[in-house]
């Protein structure tokens, strides 16, 4: 296993409706992380993909007068506008309808069968098809789930069990030796405690619809959908040249499904003697003007509205600098607005223009960039490594104030000091390379004005001093919005 190589997921989303501002972020995470190992040198494997199979996605269809392999197919196409609107750049995108994964679920379930972690038994309980997710009496609110507040189905069926209490043991221990593999931190100890208290053998297959995979060795029997849905993230890595990928270095996922992924996931893996992922870090969920995000309350942000606000670059760097990732927060219009132009067109854009514009009047002499001294690159990458975004614009956005002080004191256009204006380039040129990951479009532009390269590779030519080419003056990257008092929504 290369330790050169870097493999990032996302959940695989339902597609039972075109994707919104909570499935952008874990997507747009993805590709920050991608694109940062990308220029730190790593071969990077970033996956995505929706979660097509199960009773959800069957009624869905059925209200819409579909087939569900029909309804799937029309909606898939908008997912990956959504995803290429907001610049993301995957790897692949995994739909548990393809053949490939479908056949390897099918090998899996087989095998932890013929090992005897599966049976037949008689299910009895709750069940709530919005999370696709088993409950105990004890967990229902009024009868409700405690997720979707909307009533819950009883079960009683045949189906196949899962060995899960066999792995109590195991997933403990797991917990306990790598403190990492439940992140953050402050996430851990509630699954710890919730697997001490209690874990019931699970029930991983339904005989009363048929959208999903056949049990091989009983084709009445379905397979629950997670069980299904989680052998995405390795199934993908079946792919020819891609088995070098598995494990996961990081799988991304909300805190709602922390459950399923660190608990049902490395059991299952466990069971189907795989390797297990490095990390699986559980962010928090956004609310839209501290309401919850529902469709049914008509409060919800598509990618298109999302990036119309301010464009595509100031969506992906509102979303990881208002918030610490893994910590809940509140989108506004207003508050993107406000970061777009205070830091974005007031800080960032105008240091570009000043600097080209300087140049492009008086020219500019290479020398030693003292500068760059105050860019802590240790520190900034440390932050990334630790999925801190938040903490790592911080940084980055304290070293393009020290750069606008630095114009502001030296005052390049009374002295004429073209050292003073390499000084500025060569930190653009540093600036621009981090912050790819983030404002990638921006940054791209940057690059082509300046001359130099961003993406791939790039970390390491930061310290690489920039070559002398003809600037010019370009038209405004980040304009100014005015923003209206009561923007709300
Ligand atoms: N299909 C399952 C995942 C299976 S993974 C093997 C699923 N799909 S989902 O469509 O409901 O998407 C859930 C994911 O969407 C969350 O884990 C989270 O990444 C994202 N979000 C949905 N709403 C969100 C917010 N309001 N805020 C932030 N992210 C949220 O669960």
């Amino acid at each position: 296993m290369s330790e050169k190589k870097f493999y990032v997921t996302t959940p695989i989303y339902y597609s039972n409706d075109i994707p919104h501002i909570g499935h952008a972020y874990t997507t747009l995470a993805a590709d920050v992380l991608s694109r940062w190992n990308k220029i730190k040198g790593k071969e990077v494997f970033f996956l995505t993909g929706t979660d097509e199979h199960g009773k959800k996605i069957q009624k869905v269809a059925e209200k819409n007068n579909k087939t569900p392999k029909e309804f799937v197919d029309e909606l898939i196409p908008k997912f990956k506008k959504s995803w290429k609107d907001l610049n993301i750049n995957f790897d692949r995108f995994i739909r548990t309808t393809d053949k490939d994964h479908e056949k390897i679920v099918q090998e899996i379930i087989k095998k932890i069968y013929d090992k005897g972690d599966i049976y037949l038994g008689k299910y009895s309980g709750y069940y709530c098809t919005d999370c696709e997710g088993y409950y105990t009496e004890k967990d229902l609110e009024n009868g409700c789930c405690p997720i979707h507040k909307l009533k819950i189905e009883k079960l009683q069926e045949e189906c196949y069990f899962f060995k899960l209490s066999k792995y109590k043991k195991e997933l403990l221990k797991l917990y306990e030796k790598n403190p990492e593999f439940i992140s953050p931190k402050y996430r851990r100890q509630e699954i710890i405690n919730r697997v001490k208290e209690e874990l019931n053998d699970l029930s991983v297959s339904r005989t009363t619809f048929d959208w999903g995979i056949k049990f091989p060795f009983d084709k009445k029997h379905i397979s629950y959908v997670w069980l299904d849905a989680l052998f995405n993230y390795y199934s993908a890595t079946r792919e020819k040249g891609k088995e070098k990928f598995w494990p996961a270095d990081i799988q991304l996922i909300g805190k709602e499904i922390l459950w399923f992924h660190a608990v049902y996931w490395p059991a299952f893996l466990l069971s189907a003697e795989l390797e297990l992922p490095k990390k699986i870090f559980a962010h928090g969920w956004w609310t839209f003007n501290n309401e919850k995000i529902s469709k049914s309350h008509g409060k919800v942000i598509h990618v298109d509205e999302l990036v119309s606000i301010a464009g595509v670059d100031s969506a992906r760097y509102f979303l990881f600098r208002a918030t610490p990732f893994g910590q809940d927060g509140d989108f506004s219009k207003s508050a993107l607005i406000q970061r777009h132009n205070d830091e974005l067109a007031n800080k960032f854009g105008n240091l570009i223009s000043r600097t080209a514009g300087l140049i492009e009047k008086t020219s500019f002499e290479k020398c030693e960039n003292k500068l760059l001294k105050k860019l802590n690159l240790k520190e900034i990458d440390k932050k990334m490594q630790d999925l801190e975004f938040d903490k790592a614009l911080n940084l980055i956005f304290e070293f393009i104030d020290n750069c606008n002080e630095y114009v502001q004191n030296k005052k390049p256009w009374e002295t004429k000091d073209k050292s003073i204006l390499y000084e500025l380039a060569d930190s653009i040129k540093a600036i621009s390379i981090l912050l790819w990951p983030f404002i990638p479009e921006s940054c791209e532009k940057i690059s082509k004005q300046f001359g130099f390269v961003v993406g791939k590779n790039s970390f390491e030519k930061i310290k690489i001093p920039l070559k002398i080419s003809k600037i010019k003056k370009q038209e405004i990257l980040f304009k100014r919005i005015e923003c209206r008092e009561n923007e709300q929504n």
